[in-house]
């Protein structure tokens, strides 16, 4: 690999309250790791969010969505504010950079890290680990439907979840090649008895990708799936799923490995025709926000699977193994403890090779 492949134009949007708090850190490790492991990121700040939406009226315009066309990866940390009408980010923003950059693939790892507390007692850290692939830009969140005769006492509201083959498969290839690349476990989590005309499409398509990749191809109905979750976690490696089941399926996944502070995620274009979108779980925390009390661990988190996708699985494990040693040694409360914390573990791990 030659020098040059190894630099990365890295969009930051640190967005709004503890957004910008949590994804300063976040940039730090990078740059850290970046130096040990000899690559090169420049950043390319991206001041978008409630704040600029305020000033400007502007939620995702149309130069500085070309300009993120550009970038290898966009870092965000979290938009929103209680000046905002619901909706206006959300839709103008978060969802559409999913529909324009294709991100078809929403990528939420748990773990069960040490010292960390989840939500069901008595588990081992080892027993907990596992992934979700939630396709991301179909189904129930398609947008087909309608509402008729509304106000009537005869309204009626549609929802249609949308399921192409070929939304379906490319979902479930990148979730049989992540499995491969994990400890093989491969669940699909649908409804088949009862959504049986998408429950099927996805079957047999997830069955077809499954033997080609050489793994069994497991399978759990969403509800059992949430049994198991919490019962038995260690029988799941990665769970691939639909939109809406994923949605659902995430969160508990993150109540289980820790809550909120600690949850990454990644919105991912796997074809790689434009940059993937990494952002921690949690929203913008106005509760919190300037107070010094956020959690960076998810932004961090985050920003180790934004290193994996562009291929520096190293620096990757480096924030990873960081993450988990700060937690190990009993979570700072404050953002600068964290921030503190893993530089010195960074600091070290460059010093022991
Ligand atoms: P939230 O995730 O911002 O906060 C929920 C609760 O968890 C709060 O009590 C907060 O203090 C706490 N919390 C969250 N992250 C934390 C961290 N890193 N460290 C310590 N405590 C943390 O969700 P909420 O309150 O429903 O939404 C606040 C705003 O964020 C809203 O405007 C919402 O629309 C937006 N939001 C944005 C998201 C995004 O940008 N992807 C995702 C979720 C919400
Ligand atoms: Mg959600």
């Amino acid at each position: 690999m030659t020098t040059s492949s190894r630099a990365y134009t890295i969009a930051h949007l640190p967005g709004d309250g503890i957004g910008p708090e949590v994804t300063e850190v976040a940039r730090d490790c990078v740059d850290t790791v970046a130096l040990s492991r000899g690559f090169v990121v420049e950043w390319q700040s991206c001041p978008l969010g409630a704040r600029h939406y305020l000033t400007t009226g502007e939620v995702l315009p149309g130069a500085a969505l070309d300009e993120l066309r550009k970038v290898d990866a966009i870092l965000l940390g979290a938009v929103g504010s209680p000046d905002v009408p619901p909706g206006v980010l959300e839709r103008g923003l978060l969802l559409r950079l999913r529909a324009e950059l294709d991100l078809y693939v929403n990528l939420r790892p748990s773990k069960l890290r040490p010292g960390v507390t989840g939500a069901v007692a008595g588990l081992d850290p080892g027993q907990l680990d596992f992934v979700i692939v939630r396709e991301n830009t179909e189904g129930l969140y398609a947008g087909a439907g309608g509402t008729v005769h509304r106000g009537t006492a005869f309204e009626s509201a549609t929802e249609e979840s949308l399921n192409t083959r070929a939304g379906v498969e490319r979902c479930v290839r990148y979730a049989a090649e992540l499995a491969a690349r994990r400890r093989g476990g491969l669940t699909l989590v649908h409804k088949t008895n009862v959504l049986t005309h998408a429950g099927d499409l996805w079957r047999r398509v997830a069955g077809e990708v499954a033997a080609e990749a050489g793994l069994t191809l497991e399978y759990a109905h969403v509800d059992a799936a949430c049994l198991y979750l919490v019962d038995d976690p260690g029988r799941f490696d990665v769970i691939v799923t639909d939109n809406l089941f994923g949605d659902i399926l995430s969160d508990l996944g993150a109540a289980l490995s820790g809550g909120l502070g600690v949850a990454p995620s990644g919105n991912l274009n796997p074809d790689r025709t434009g940059p993937s979108v990494f952002e921690p779980v949690h929203g913008s925390a106005p509760d919190i926000a300037g107070t010094g009390r956020a959690n960076p661990a998810g932004a961090v988190l985050s920003a180790s699977l934004m290193l994996d996708h562009l291929g520096e699985s190293q620096a990757a494990a480096d924030l990873d193994a960081a993450v988990s040693s700060v937690l190990g040694a009993g979570a700072p409360d404050t953002t600068t403890g964290w921030e503190d914390a893993l530089r010195a573990v960074l600091n070290a791990r460059v010093g022991a090779r």
